[in-house]
Order: structure tokens, then sequence, then C-alpha cells
């Protein structure tokens, strides 16, 4: 920590003089997230802080679609991204043209997309979703079926929770598809007493081995509540290395995965990019006004 102090001062001086808010995803490493960031939280927050954000700057501390959708949603600020290459495995598995395809072949089935998806994609769904909210915007929509993509594992889990039929697409997160129940249960069977908390995009047998199922905020909320003494948070390793320091007696059981895309955000390339104010996420405005009503219907229900 005391080697990356002067960066950290940089940053936070920096950012008063451009006018920058810096929002970051719960999986952004501790100097991020205890150091620098003004609003830390998952999807659905840092969406719904990008429609407050008094700033002319965001600097988005997370992966390239949570930038795209904090750019939908304010048209008229620079949005920076300080890793242009921060992808994600889900975005990345469909495109506009598959939900074109889609469309014809279930005909007026409603499309939900998952946040994880490019703007392009979010402009050709009815409405958006994240883990935090997925089975309320599913059961939103009055339909006996729904299409919810891309996320296959999401879909299962959500189609776990309703009686609406829920089809789905063929991705998958990379992080969270490699965590198993037989791992879980290993786990369980070395760690006597240790509480399991998984994040949805895991698989369904997964979920179903778990004491709880959330968001990442989700997770952090169940922790600070419940306080159990050992705890295994199934997702990406950052969440455990944050939250560690708001929970004290919590132990922390890793197995944990890394998300290589996330972990491109570093507290050196932040500082390069309110520096020389890059890499600026710019989104098509004819695109840009048709992804954000599917956001915005999802940022509007009622909770
Ligand atoms: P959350 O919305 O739960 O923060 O999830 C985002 C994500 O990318 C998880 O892998
Ligand atoms: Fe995408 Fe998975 Fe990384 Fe989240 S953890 S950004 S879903 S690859």
């Amino acid at each position: 920590w005391p080697a990356l102090a002067p960066t950290v001062h940089a940053i936070n001086e920096l950012k008063k003089e451009r006018n920058a808010v810096i929002l970051a995803h719960n999986y952004m490493t501790p100097e991020i997230y205890h150091g620098i960031a003004d609003i830390v939280g998952d999807s659905l927050q840092l969406a719904k802080e990008a429609t407050r954000a008094d700033a002319d700057v965001i600097v988005q501390c997370g992966v390239h679609f949570m930038a795209e959708t904090s750019k939908i949603l304010n048209p008229d600020k620079t949005v920076l991204i300080p890793d242009m290459n921060a992808g994600c495995s889900l975005a990345e598995s469909i495109t506009a043209a598959d939900v074109r395809g889609l469309r014809e072949k279930y005909p007026g089935v409603p499309i939900v997309t998952y946040v994880n998806t490019s703007a392009d994609v979010k402009a050709e769904c009815d409405i958006c979703c994240t883990s935090s909210n997925a089975v309320q915007v599913v059961e939103s929509l009055g339909a006996p079926r729904v299409l919810l993509i891309p996320d296959q594992f999401l879909a299962a889990n959500v189609a776990r929770q309703t009686d609406v039929e829920v089809l789905t697409w063929a991705g998958a997160c990379e992080v969270h598809e490699r965590f198993t129940a037989e791992e879980l249960r290993e786990y369980r069977d070395i760690e006597p007493g240790v509480k399991i908390i998984a994040h949805p995009e895991c698989p369904p047998e997964v979920v179903e081995e778990a004491d709880f199922a959330g968001s990442t905020a989700g997770m952090i909320d169940w922790v600070k509540v419940n306080r159990p003494e050992k705890v295994m948070l199934v997702t990406e390793c950052s969440m455990a290395d944050n939250i560690a320091s708001e929970t004290p007696g919590v132990d922390y059981v890793r197995p944990c995965n890394l998300c290589p895309h996330m972990k491109r955000i570093t507290l050196s390339k932040v500082l390069d990019a309110l520096v020389e104010m890059k890499d600026e996420v710019i989104v098509d405005p004819e695109i840009s006004a048709r992804a954000r009503v599917a956001v915005e219907r999802m940022i509007n229900l009622k909770s």
C-alpha cells in the first residue's frame, strides 16, 4: 500500500481538477475499490449511479460493457475506460445479428438481455437485466415465454425461480463456469461449517450446492448481515479482498477465479486515463438511443 499512495493521491487530485467521478465494480482490486472509487457496486448499482453522476467525466473501472452502459445513460458526458481491451466472455458470445436471428426464430417472444452485452445487442432487445433483478425483469413482461440472453447459466438459474419458460443462448462467463459442485462439496468436507455463497453466473448445480446466490452486491450484503465465521465466495477473487477489511472476524476460504478482463484495470492505467483523457468510450447515437430504451426500462422497474 505505501508504494501505491502517491498514485492514489495523484488520481484523487486529478479527479477534482477534471470534475470526474470514478465508478468501480466490486471486482476491482482493493487499491481501486478502497483508494480511488467514488462509487462501488454491482452492475445494477453502477448503472443507476451513472444516471445520477453529477460530473463532466465518468471513469469506469470495470469492463467495456459497463462503460458503454454509462455512456448510453450519459450521451453528453465524457466516459473513459482505463483499458479499452477489458472485455467479457458473455458480451463477446452474441452479436446484434444473432439477436435478429432469434427474433425471426421466436416471433413475439420478448428478449431480455443481460447487461453483460454490447450496446449493439442491447439495441435489439426489449429490456435489460442484471444478476440482481433477472427474475423480476423476466416476470415483469407478463409473457409465458421469454428469451434471456446470452448467459445460459443465469437463464437456467432464473428458470428455477419462475413459472415463465426461459429460453436462452449458449454464452457463459469464463470465470464462473469453471466452478463445480464437486469442488464445493470437497470444501464443505475440509472446512466444516463453511457457508458457501455463489454468483448466479455459475452453473445451476453449483448454485444448488450453495447456501445463497446473488449479485456481487447481494453477496457482499449477505456476508455483512450474516457474519458467518467462515465463508467461501464462489466468484471473482477481488470480492473477498475488498470486503475482508469491512468484516472483521469473518474467515474467507478461497478458491476464487480471476477475471482477466477486470484485472486489466490497474491504478497506473486509471492515472493515465485521467492525465491523457483516454480511452474515450463512443457509442453510435442511433444505437445508443435504442439501447437506452432497454436499459431505462430496467432501471425504471419498481423494486
Ligand atoms: P454483478 O452485476 O453481480 O456485479 O455481476 C457482474 C459481473 O460481471 C459478474 O461476473
Ligand atoms: Fe464477464 Fe465473467 Fe469477467 Fe464478469 S467475471 S466481466 S461476466 S468474464
